[in-house]
């Protein structure tokens, strides 16, 4: 059976009315990234950060998996598939992904401060007097900039295996998530499916330049 991995970004859950980072009207225009997203942050100021991440995790009650995280799920029905995301959300899953592989965390999970030991917190709120069994502070299990990204390489020994990837609404900035394109067989076909593709020739992929709903329309013609 061909193993088919994904390689998905912000731009995967756009269309269910998740913010992506970069567009215009991103949430790196709202937020200061470091202030937000990152190890110096939760040293600084880990209120704020709660409170970032305790409104993304609410958001999850209202949002759902769009056409395209769908489309890809189904086609578990006739291929292996792997999901390597960088998104935090759960939308993959809830379409009905059963291999996910979160290289930027979750936001439906929490974790004691070294990150050794992780609870299914759902959507709720992580408050700032809650702790966790080691009495340390609770947080968000999310990957933050200048913190190691622990499943890369599990990552990439997927992505070597792959027959196709399909990268989808990544702007392809943040490392080592971005260069795990380069572990790709030479044989296998990447597709990269944006409207507004990154124009970066150092790979060779056939760009589908539609958004992810229809870009998946797309490529099931071509898988299928
Ligand atoms: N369908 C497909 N792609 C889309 C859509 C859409 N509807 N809308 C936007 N895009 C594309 C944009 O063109 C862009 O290339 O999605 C990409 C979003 O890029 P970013 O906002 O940079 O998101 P991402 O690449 O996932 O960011 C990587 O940066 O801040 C960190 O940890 C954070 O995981 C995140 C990482």
């Amino acid at each position: 059976m061909k193993h088919l991995v994904f390689l998905t970004g912000a731009g995967m859950s756009a269309e269910s009315g998740i913010s992506t980072f970069r567009d215009s009207n991103g949430l790196w225009e709202q937020y200061d990234v470091m202030e937000v997203a990152s190890i110096e942050g939760w040293y600084r100021n880990p209120d704020l950060i709660q409170k970032f991440y305790n409104e993304r995790r609410a958001q999850l009650n209202e949002v759902e998996p769009n056409e395209g995280h769908k489309m890809i799920a189904s086609l578990e029905k006739s291929f292996k598939v792997t999901v390597v995301t960088q998104n935090v959300d759960d939308l993959h899953e809830r379409a009905g992904s059963t291999q996910v592989i979160h290289l930027h965390g979750e936001l439906t999970k929490a974790c004691n401060e070294s990150k050794t030991k992780v609870y299914e917190i759902g959507t709720k709120a992580i408050h700032p007097e809650d702790k966790a069994e080691d009495g340390s502070r609770l947080r968000p299990f999310i990957v933050w900039f200048g913190e190691a990204v622990p499943l890369i390489e599990k990552a990439a020994e997927v992505v070597s295996e792959a027959d196709v990837v399909v990268i989808i609404g990544t702007s392809m900035q943040v490392y080592p998530a971005a260069g795990l394109i380069h572990y790709a067989k030479k044989d296998a076909p990447v597709y990269l499916i944006d409207p507004n593709p990154v124009d970066d020739s150092s790979f060779r992929v056939e760009i589908i330049k539609k958004k992810a709903g229809e870009g998946m329309a797309i490529l099931l013609e071509k898988l299928i």
